[in-house]
């Protein structure tokens, strides 16, 4: 009996097993989950700086901080002393802060320095070379950080650093392709040769040694400001600029400052957003589509998805037309900041919007999308109390002006590129500006960086951010709608597939391997041109789970981890 029993039911079990198992909806990606904090960045090295940090008592403010400068060690394409960046951040009792160490304008610049007497834009001197870079910022941002809401000594912040770039670290498989293929572009652009990087064709399990940085890095750490705005790092620098005919000056290091803003904030039903506002234009994007788009249903299934991603191009398509005209540095051009998110404003934007058809983008002057890399980077953390940052910070391209200060031993951004450098000239992201973002001496380049912070309920929700250039907003837009409208835990939202427009070029592009060729088929039959592409943007991101649990999205495209206990 048992036998028989056995073998008929054990035949329908096995197809039932089978049927059910082929019919599985994909496994649900889960990120780290952690009950006291989590740190996610674009290195393993760099999470875990942080996170040991909070774990021996500091806050988040302090682990951004060490992030920050173990980024510039080990993550070198993007992380850095020599570029800039933003830092949003929301205290455990609600305080928010919003940092802007965005670099400046050297004062010897000019409106007119990248076009040549034909009247030509050189886009290879505001992107490559001694002339890209403007003044740094980000080694007075995390002075001014520390000083408002750091908690622990300073020299303890930079210390995971300098022992990375002291006694190295073992670089994977890619970083070695990536530090091979870079050695060109630093030697062609550096007035001396770096070779600490170029000086060999790297291999996984290399150890990748910084002395020079090592030293500059102990500066900062014994002098803080002074140990690189002045004395022998600022020297340097300034040294740097004369062989390579750059315009940095002494004056120029000595004048910089970072400065707190008021954060941008707005509201999207039971959600409070808290982001950058100028000289970033990432909040206010973000802003503008949340704004609009509280007026929609948006569903991610079926067809309804074509929809969402239709809707999410609209707007796209008007906001980056705003963004060209009106979105700049506060301090020298009056940003219309209330007018562009004023509710009346975005309806009569949006009012010629079509559920139907594409509306094309107006050809004034096509953008072009080139194969640039867009090497910024992006880091969230929380931390036990329950303070968050959200911090994003670039060199502008991958490894900058690809100019390595001799000497000191770090390379300096290429950010001049985000000014206009010629009205109606596309930057290396595709994106155009006008006379908003022209060039001025001291003035802040127009930005993309969306480093944000979301409130549920008025409490802690999620810490965003990505690199990605112009697809910065829109990629932060689509994990935020993912999480917020579609129900998709942390890492399942950083997974999905992205989309980005922005007016011009006129096109959706959209990350290679979506399976979901009936979407596509959809825009296609509404007007849109699609061009697929590798990926988009780098999240790494923390979720606060009903529980109160931390899940921590680390985004797969990159290297990038997350660390917490
Ligand atoms: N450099 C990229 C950005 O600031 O948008």
């Amino acid at each position: 009996m048992k036998n028989y029993f056995c073998k008929e039911n054990r035949c329908i079990l096995l197809f039932l097993l089978v049927l059910g198992f082929s019919c599985q909806p994909k496994e649900k990606a889960i990120g780290l989950l952690a009950e006291n904090a989590i740190v996610v960045s674009a290195h393993p090295l760099a999470s875990k700086v942080g996170k040991d940090i909070i774990q021996e008592g500091g806050n988040a403010v302090d682990a951004a901080i060490a992030v920050q400068m173990a980024l510039a060690v080990v993550y070198p394409q993007a992380g850095n002393i020599g570029g800039g960046g933003f830092m949003v951040i929301r205290e455990s009792d609600g305080q928010y802060h919003s940092l802007d160490y965005r670099e400046k304008a050297p004062l010897a610049a000019s409106r007119d320095m990248y076009i040549d007497e034909k009247g030509d834009a050189l886009p290879e001197k505001s992107q490559n070379g001694h002339l890209a870079s403007g003044v740094p910022g980000s080694v007075d941002g995390m002075v001014k950080a520390h000083e408002k809401l750091g908690s622990m000594e300073w020299a303890k912040l930079i210390n995971p650093a300098i022992r990375l770039a002291e006694e190295g670290f073992e670089l994977s498989e890619n970083e070695a392709a990536y530090f091979t293929r870079a050695s060109e572009n630093l030697k062609k652009y550096s007035s001396v040769d770096p070779i600490q990087f170029t000086g060999k064709s790297w291999k996984a399990g290399d150890v990748f040694k910084q002395v020079q940085l090592a030293n500059t890095l102990k500066l900062i750490r014994d002098k803080g400001r002074a140990g690189f705005y002045s004395g022998e790092v600022a020297d340097y620098i300034v040294a740097e600029m004369e062989r390579g005919g750059g315009i940095i000056s002494l004056e120029d290091l000595e004048k910089y400052e970072s400065t707190w803003r008021e954060p941008l904030t707005g509201s999207y039903k039971d959600f409070n957003i808290i982001t950058m506002g100028p000289p970033s234009s990432g909040g206010l994007i973000i802003l503008q589509m949340l704004g609009i788009m509280e007026n929609y249903q948006v569903s991610n299934q079926g067809e309804s998805y074509a929809e969402y991603l239709h809707l999410k191009t609209e707007m796209e398509r008007r906001i980056f037309a705003d963004r060209a005209a009106f979105m700049a540095d506060s301090d020298f051009y009056p940003v219309p900041v209330d007018e562009l998110l004023d509710d009346s404003y975005l309806s009569q934007r949006f009012s010629n919007f079509d559920p139907q058809k594409a509306t094309p983008s107006d050809l004034i002057m096509e953008g072009k999308i080139l194969s640039m890399s867009e090497e910024t980077t992006h880091f969230s953390i929380v931390d036990k109390e329950g303070n968050a940052v959200s911090c994003t910070t670039t060199l502008n391209g991958g490894m900058g002006s690809k100019v390595m200060v001799d000497g000191a031993g770090f390379l300096l951004n290429n950010e001049m590129d985000d000014f206009s450098i010629k009205p109606g000239f596309p930057n290396m992201f595709g994106v155009l500006g006008g006379e908003a973002n022209k060039i001025e001496p001291e003035k802040r380049m127009l930005s993309s960086m969306t480093p944000t912070i979301i409130e549920k309920n008025n409490e802690l929700f999620m810490v965003v951010g990505t690199p990605g250039g112009s697809t910065i907003p829109t990629s932060v837009f689509q994990v935020v709608v993912n999480v917020i409208e579609f129900g998709m835990g942390m890492q399942e939202a950083i997974n999905e597939k992205r989309f980005h427009s922005q007016w011009k070029p006129d096109q959706i592009s959209f990350e290679k391997d979506f399976e979901r060729e009936n979407i596509l088929e959809t825009l296609r039959e509404k007007g849109h041109e699609l061009s697929e592409r590798n990926g988009i943007g780098r999240v790494d991101a923390i979720l606060v789970l009903e529980d109160g649990i931390l899940e921590g999205g680390a985004d797969p495209r990159g290297m990038d981890a997350a660390s917490g206990y």
